[in-house]
């Protein structure tokens, strides 16, 4: 059984820099495209240093054509910053960390009611605003607590285009439904693991990530919502490199590095559930339709052959431990 996939966007990525983005970037280069995480040290904040990431992700990526989405940190910019950003070619959106609640998130928003004017003002300019959506509550209900911010966001905004990033929970899909404005990314993971994957026998650090896997209803409730074709709910893989030691370590930090894997992995399961016809939207078509995107012509062919995922990527004196390392899924790219 084959499935061929049109432009496969990948809507949720972070690439590094440095050595790490020479190792990770050509590993999605079956992507036509990604929304590319501005959360590095210190993170991308302006026009300028936004274009000049771009550039290395492009030389890091090699020949293939890919399109890079790029966003830049939201931190409550004025009038002109807005504009600027508008104009500088590349320029997706801007992405909102509450402060400290993530991976290089310290100089995130501590108060929402202080960015209303940058909302506003990014409402009337149809620029997409893109939200890691947590609480720094108990870390199990971080998302659910948070909820009532993206309500309140909807509501304010009624045209604002909100997203809801890598969600988690079945509570977060029922507010999706409630308003037009907000549409979302899913993980890979968060379409197959719990909280018992991550920590309920022996502690797996390379599944270990923010938002922090839940239980089985609300993964059984992502996946449906994915293979019944949800209009608004997008593949974002949040492959969130971190080196090995960095994981494997006493204070491991939060990320499942899955873009070497992704698109095998979602053919396997698509397939499994009879939804094969339903992974183009999932991984484009929604994408293209919701955000107006027109990515790089790229045709990826999926087989029904086994794919061995490496123990761990190596080079640039890197090393990056996958999803399923070591492990074979049933489904690779049609060379
Ligand atoms: C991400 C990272 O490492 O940059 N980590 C993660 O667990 N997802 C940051 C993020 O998206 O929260
Ligand atoms: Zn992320």
């Amino acid at each position: 059984m084959e499935i061929t996939l049109e432009a496969p966007l990948d809507m949720h990525l972070h690439l590094r820099d440095g050595d790490m983005l020479k190792l990770v970037a050509p590993l999605s280069a079956d992507f036509a495209g990604a929304v590319i995480m501005p959360n590095l040290v210190p993170p991308i904040t302006e026009p300028g240093g936004m274009v000049a990431y771009g550039e290395r992700i492009r030389e890091a990526m090699g020949e293939t054509d890919f399109t890079r989405y790029m966003t830049l940190f939201f931190t409550k910019q004025t009038e002109q910053q807005l504009e600027q950003a508008m104009g500088t070619p590349g320029f997706f959106g801007y992405k909102l960390y509450p402060a400290g609640i993530t991976t290089n998130s310290e100089g995130g928003v501590a108060n929402l009611k202080e960015a209303e004017s940058t909302l506003k003002m990014m409402e009337e300019r149809g620029i997409p605003l893109l939200v890691h959506g947590e609480s720094h509550g108990f870390v199990m209900d971080r998302e659910a607590e948070f909820l009532s911010v993206y309500r309140t966001l909807a509501e304010t905004f009624p045209r604002l285009r909100i997203c809801m990033e890598h969600i988690t929970t079945a509570a977060a899909l029922e507010l999706l439904d409630t308003y037009e404005n907000l549409c979302a990314t899913v993980t890979l993971q968060h379409l197959i693991i719990t909280l018992d994957d991550v920590a309920g026998g022996a502690l797996r650090p390379h599944l270990f990530c923010k938002p922090i896997a839940k239980r089985p209803g609300d993964r059984d409730a992502l996946l449906q919502a994915a293979l019944n074709g949800h209009p608004r709910l997008m593949f974002g893989s949040d492959s969130a490199p971190h080196p090995r030691c960095n994981k494997e370590a006493c204070g491991c930090a939060a990320g499942v590095f899955t873009a070497p894997l992704a698109l095998p992995k979602l053919a396997e399961i698509f397939a499994a559930h009879g939804a094969a016809d339903k992974l183009q939207d999932f991984v484009s078509g929604n994408a293209c339709r919701i955000h107006g995107l027109t990515p790089s012509a790229k045709t990826i062919t999926l087989h029904d052959k086994p794919m061995q995922v490496p123990a761990v990527y190596r080079s640039y004196g890197q090393q990056v431990v996958p999803m399923y390392a070591g492990e074979e899924i049933s489904w690779s790219i049609r060379n």
